[in-house]
């Protein structure tokens, strides 16, 4: 992630100093990230009109790195999570190679989600795992969590549920790309169906998803055998009583489920809007 205020971005307003108008100047993204060799930069409202001028801008500043260039215009959508991402310039196909912990990412980075944000707990959650762990990712994507832990660590088997063809199939290609077929699963469905015969069996599973239903929750305590470690992500205000009730309701939850937790502890992977956290609960189910 760039949040470049200094030489870079400088030289962005210069090159864009002709074409914006001195009031809109202040809009001139601070914030650009990359997948693999496609640069993404968030556009305010104010600048859309001058998309097309920002995203030749963008190829001169960085162009050894950026063969295309897409432009954030809004928030995630839907149970996917589809990125709102507009072509701004370059080449039109936005198929990419994102490598990262020694792992190939293919994917399209229009159309899917990878949170170069997360990179910090896909490296917490690398140191985290044993080997000869028994590992289910139920929210797999491209296998953005999972894949590193396949190319690094020596788990038993990880089994990676995802419900988006489009997605599913990058997950598949990937497990092959990173060769390592013979310990990674990709299974195509919605894990609330697809994942019943692994109940009682994982050492780890990941709920790598932050609107997650509650019958979700349910299924991926079930998952857990006994001190299988739970990675229950969400999105949840910065106020410290509705944390403490989301965390109240989880242990509901255990306990509804005939299950205990002997811990539970908190982790902040980012900031997902103002005022709003992505954080992740480690929690051990007993
Ligand atoms: C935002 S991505 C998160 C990817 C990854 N866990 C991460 O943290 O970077 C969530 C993924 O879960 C998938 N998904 C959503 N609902 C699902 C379901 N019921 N079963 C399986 N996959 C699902 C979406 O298609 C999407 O690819």
């Amino acid at each position: 992630m760039t949040r470049d205020k200094g030489p870079k971005r400088e030289f962005l307003v210069e090159l864009l100093e002709e074409k914006i108008p001195k009031d809109l100047q202040v809009h001139i993204p601070h914030r650009w990230w990359f997948i693999g060799d496609v640069l993404i930069a968030s556009i305010p409202k104010q600048l859309l009109h001058l998309k097309k001028e920002i995203g030749e801008a963008f190829l001169q500043l960085e162009p050894k790195r950026a063969r295309v260039v897409l432009g954030k215009i809004g928030p995630t959508k839907g149970i996917t999570r589809e990125p709102n991402f507009e072509y701004l310039a370059g080449e039109r196909n936005t198929e990419t190679v994102h490598k990262e912990l020694r792992c190939k990412f293919k994917l399209d980075a229009a159309k899917l989600t990878f949170s170069p944000g997360n990179h910090f707990e896909r490296e917490r959650l690398l140191k985290a795992v044993k080997n000869d762990e028994f590992i289910v990712d139920m929210f797999s994507c491209v296998g953005n969590l999972s894949l590193p832990i396949a190319v690094n660590k020596s788990p038993k088997q990880i089994i990676a549920a995802e419900i988006n063809p489009l997605a599913f199939k990058y997950l598949e290609e990937n497990i092959e790309l990173n060769k390592v077929t013979n310990v990674m699963k990709a299974i195509k469905g919605d894990n609330r169906l697809v994942l019943k015969e692994y109940e009682g069996k994982a050492d780890r599973v990941i709920s790598g998803y932050l609107h997650s239903e509650e019958d979700q929750i349910r299924q991926a305590i079930r998952l857990c055998k006994e001190n299988g470690m739970l990675h229950y992500h969400v999105a949840i205000t910065a106020r410290k009583e509705i944390q403490t009730e989301t965390i109240m309701n989880i242990k509901k939850l255990i306990e509804s489920e005939g299950r205990g937790c002997s811990k539970m502890t908190r982790k902040r992977v980012k900031k997902y809007s103002p005022g709003v956290e992505h954080i992740v609960l480690d929690i051990v189910i007993n």
